[in-house]
């Protein structure tokens, strides 16, 4: 049996050696691309509405809806993978009894419908979520989304810890990161921006997760952002400011 079992091993090593021969051989052009399910970790991303639209674009509008008060889904990203397959639609009716959550916890803050953003999101990083079996359709993987928003709670993590959103007051990283090792056991990757006024400012929240949505999956394959977007992780050793929600000035919320 030991025998049996050595020899399937050797066989299976074999099979994966002439594989990567086989890559290195003919897919030189195409640099390491990851297959639909290689995927190991996945990144839960929260933005916060009052410094979202600090950064934005000047090419969009910028709104937030005075139902939104709390930390919001950017997305649920497998890491190292997109846009696996652009042949699975998201249809509004696949979200039937989960839109009136997803347009609470998962807003579009820009002129363009939640719905257009849900499908970009779908598209990008939620078709390639498919291949384990609690994201394997549409409903599943904005449900989970919507879950992991609950799980992994920055509004009460920092409500509890006496972090409040001011113009005035800012708090060191250290701080920070350490209120949100202490309630989710890992380090999530705080993201900021610098605004005009030099001010170090919070935006982004990324948690990595296994399959098993268990947190602190370390996988450096997805943690770059798209090219094009200013942020970064918070440097460590700055004052962070977490901008109040400011509906009349969005993009100036701390004059
Ligand atoms: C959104 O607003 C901007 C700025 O007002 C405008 O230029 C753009 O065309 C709008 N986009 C859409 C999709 O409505
Ligand atoms: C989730 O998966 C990781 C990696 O496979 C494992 O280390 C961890 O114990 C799992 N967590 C739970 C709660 O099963």
């Amino acid at each position: 049996m030991g025998f049996l079992c050595s020899l399937l091993l050797l066989w299976g090593c074999t099979l994966l050696f002439s594989d990567a021969l086989y890559k290195d051989l003919w897919d030189e052009e195409e640099e390491q691309k990851l297959g639909f399910c290689d995927w190991k970790c996945m990144m839960f991303v929260q933005s916060w509405p009052g410094s979202f639209c600090v950064f934005l674009g000047k090419r969009f509008n910028c709104v937030i809806p005075l139902s939104i008060n709390d930390w919001i889904i950017h997305g649920l990203w497998p890491s190292g993978v997109r846009e696996c397959c652009n042949c699975w639609h998201l249809f509004r009716s696949d979200l039937q009894g989960l839109e009136s959550q997803l347009s609470l916890h998962w807003p579009s803050l820009i002129n363009q419908t939640s719905f257009l953003f849900w499908q970009n999101e779908w598209h990008k990083h939620g078709s390639c979520a498919g291949c384990i079996e609690t994201l394997s359709s549409t409903s599943k993987y904005f449900g989970t989304a919507l879950k992991l928003h609950t799980l992994y709670s920055l509004d009460s993590a920092f409500q509890r810890a006496g972090i409040v959103p001011s113009c005035d007051r800012s708090y060191p990283y250290k701080t920070l990161s350490r209120i949100l090792l202490s309630a989710f056991r890992v380090t999530p990757d705080l993201q900021c921006a610098m605004d005009e006024k030099g001010r170090e400012v919070l935006v982004q929240v990324k948690i990595s997760l296994y399959r098993n949505f268990s947190a602190g999956c370390e996988d450096f394959q997805g943690a770059s952002d798209p090219s094009g977007s200013p942020y970064r992780p918070c440097r460590e050793n700055a004052n962070i400011y977490y901008f109040p929600i400011n509906r009349k000035t969005p993009r100036d919320p701390c004059p």
